[in-house]
C-alpha cells in the first residue's frame, strides 16, 4: 500500500468488471517485527485487551508509529476506544476462552476437542472484531490528521455484522448506515434503531442474482461511505482484527506445546475463516506454529458456494497434473498434497482469481437454513481460503440441516455454550467429517463457537 494512504480498503483496480479477483492483502514484513522470542513473551502476556496484546502485528499500529504516533500513544487511543464500546455494550475487547472441552469431545468419541467461545465478545458474536480492527485504524488517521472530510461508514448485513458495526460506530462517534434484506430480524432491526444506524430495506428484485442488500451498500461505497464491513475484497483491513482471534488460540497452543491437527471453521462470506487461516499462516513464518492445522470449512446445504469453487479449482489442478486420484474429496485433497508441486496449485489459484465468474457466482435458489449466518449468496473472501485448503489437506464440507441442529444441542448441552446454530455449525463439520472416517489420527481438534442464541 502507498505510505501514508488514508483508506487502503480496496484494490485500485476493483470494480473495473474484468474478472478478476481484487483483494488488498496485507503483507507482514518479519524484518519490521520482533524476532520469535519477544512475539512469543508477547504471546504470552497476560493483557487482556487483544488489540494492545497483538499490536505489533496490526497494521494500524505500523502506520501509526510510521506516522509519528508512539507506542504508548497507540495502546492509549485503542483503550479510549475500548472504553467507548464498553459505554455502549457493557463491554469492551477482551481475549476470549480458548481450552479443551473434555464432556463434548467424550460425548462425540475425540481425543481433545478445542472450542473458542466467541459467545460473550462485544455485540454477542466475532464479527466486532474485524471492525474494532478497522475503527482503530480509522483513529490512527484521524489522530494523524491523514483522514480528510468525515465519511459515513456503510455495511450490508441483517444480523451480527450489523449489530456489530453499529456497537463500534456507536462507539467511535461515526454514522453507519445499514442495507438489510427486507425480511430482517424485527429483533435485531430494533436493536440496531435503537443504536442509531440509518437503515435502507433491500428487497429480492425478481431476476435479479446475488444479494441486493449488498449491491445497495456497494452502491453507497461508490458515493463516498467508508466499507465498514465484514468482507476482505471491499476492505481487505477488516481481516485483521479477526486474525486477533487466532493469535489467542496460539497463544493458548503455545502455552500448552500443542499443536493443532483440524481446525473447522463456518464459512458465509468467508472473512472468519479466511483471518483465522491467515492468523495461523502468519504464526507458521513468524516460527510461532511449526505447522498449520488441516483447515475444514463448513456451509450449509442452503448454500455452498465455496465447495463448488473448491472442486472446479481442485478438478482444474488434477487435469493439469494429469494425474488420476482417488475418488472423493478427502482423498483427492491428499493426493494434491502429496503429488502436486505447490508452484502448480499457485498457478491455478492465479487462474482462479483472473477468471472468477467461471468459480464463484450468486448461489441459484435463495439460501435458507438454520444457521441464518452462513447463508451468503457468494463466498466473498473464497480465494484465500481455496488456497488454505489446498496448501493444508483441507476440504469444503457441505453439512445438512439434521446435523446442524444436531451440533447446536451437542453444543448446548455437553460445553455449556449458549450458542446459535450458525455459531456451532464449525462442530457440525467435525461431526460430518468424523461419520465419514475424516478424524482419524487426528488428536487435537479445534472450533470456534461464533455467536450467542438470542
Ligand atoms: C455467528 C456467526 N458465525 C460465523 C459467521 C460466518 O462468518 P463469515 O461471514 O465471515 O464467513 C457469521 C456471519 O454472519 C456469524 O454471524
Amino acid at each position: 500500500m502507498p505510505a501514508g494512504e488514508p483508506y487502503p480498503f480496496r484494490c485500485s483496480a476493483a470494480g473495473a468488471d474484468d474478472d478478476t479477483d481484487h483483494v488488498l492483502t496485507r503483507v507482514l514484513d518479519p524484518a519490521a517485527l520482533p524476532a520469535v522470542g519477544p512475539l512469543k513473551h508477547d504471546f504470552l502476556a497476560a493483557e487482556t485487551n487483544p488489540f494492545v496484546k497483538y499490536r505489533k502485528l496490526l497494521a494500524s499500529y505500523h502506520a501509526a508509529l510510521a506516522g509519528g504516533l508512539g507506542d504508548a500513544e497507540f495502546v492509549a487511543l485503542v483503550r479510549r476506544l475500548d472504553d467507548a464500546v464498553a459505554a455502549v455494550d457493557g463491554q469492551g475487547f477482551r481475549v476470549t476462552p480458548f481450552r479443551p472441552r473434555r464432556v463434548l469431545a467424550h460425548e462425540l468419541g475425540m481425543p481433545r476437542l478445542w472450542v473458542k467461545d466467541e459467545t460473550a465478545n462485544v455485540a454477542g458474536s466475532h464479527k466486532a472484531r474485524h471492525l474494532m480492527g478497522l475503527a482503530i485504524w480509522l483513529e490512527v488517521q484521524r489522530a494523524l490528521g491523514t483522514a480528510g472530510e468525515p465519511r459515513p461508514l456503510a455495511i450490508a448485513s441483517c444480523g451480527n455484522a450489523a449489530l456489530a458495526a453499529a456497537v463500534v460506530a456507536v462507539a467511535a462517534a461515526r454514522p453507519l448506515a445499514v442495507f438489510v434484506p427486507a425480511h430482517a430480524d424485527p429483533a435485531v432491526v430494533g436493536r440496531l434503531e435503537r443504536l442509531g444506524a440509518t437503515l435502507t430495506r433491500c428487497p429480492r428484485q425478481p431476476g435479479a442474482g446475488g444479494d441486493p442488500s449488498y449491491r445497495r451498500f456497494r452502491e453507497a461505497v461508490a458515493a463516498g461511505a467508508l466499507p465498514f464491513t465484514c468482507q476482505g475484497p471491499e476492505n481487505g483491513l477488516v481481516l485483521e482484527g479477526g486474525e486477533t482471534l487466532a493469535f489467542e488460540m496460539i497463544s493458548v497452543l503455545i502455552e500448552h506445546a500443542v499443536e493443532l491437527d483440524v481446525l473447522a471453521v463456518q464459512v458465509g462470506g468467508g472473512a472468519l475463516a479466511t483471518a483465522v487461516a491467515r492468523g495461523f499462516e502468519e504464526a507458521r513464518v513468524l516460527g510461532l506454529v511449526r505447522r498449520l492445522p488441516r483447515l475444514v470449512t463448513v456451509q450449509s446445504e442452503g448454500a455452498a458456494p465455496l465447495a463448488r469453487a473448491y472442486d472446479l479449482v481442485a478438478e482444474r489442478l488434477v487435469a493439469a497434473a494429469g494425474g488420476d486420484p482417488p475418488r472423493g474429496r478427502r482423498a483427492r485433497a491428499e493426493w494434491i498434497l502429496e503429488s502436486v508441486p505447490a508452484a502448480a496449485v499457485e498457478e491455478a489459484l492465479r487462474y482462479a482469481a483472473a477468471h472468477r465468474q467461471a468459480f464463484m457466482w450468486p448461489w441459484e435458489q435463495e439460501p435458507r437454513s438454520v444457521a441464518t449466518g452462513i447463508l451468503d449468496d457468494e463466498t466473498y473472501d473464497w480465494l484465500a481460503l481455496v488456497r488454505a485448503m489446498l496448501v493444508t489437506g483441507g476440504v469444503p464440507l457441505v453439512v445438512s440441516e439434521r446435523v446442524l441442529k444436531e451440533a447446536n444441542t451437542l453444543a448446548r448441552r455437553f460445553a455449556g455454550i449458549a450458542v446459535d446454530a450458525t455459531g456451532s455449525a464449525g462442530l457440525a463439520g467435525l461431526l460430518a467429517l468424523a461419520a465419514a472416517g475424516g478424524t482419524a489420527g487426528a488428536e487435537d481438534l479445534a472450533v470456534l463457537s461464533t455467536g450467542v442464541s438470542r
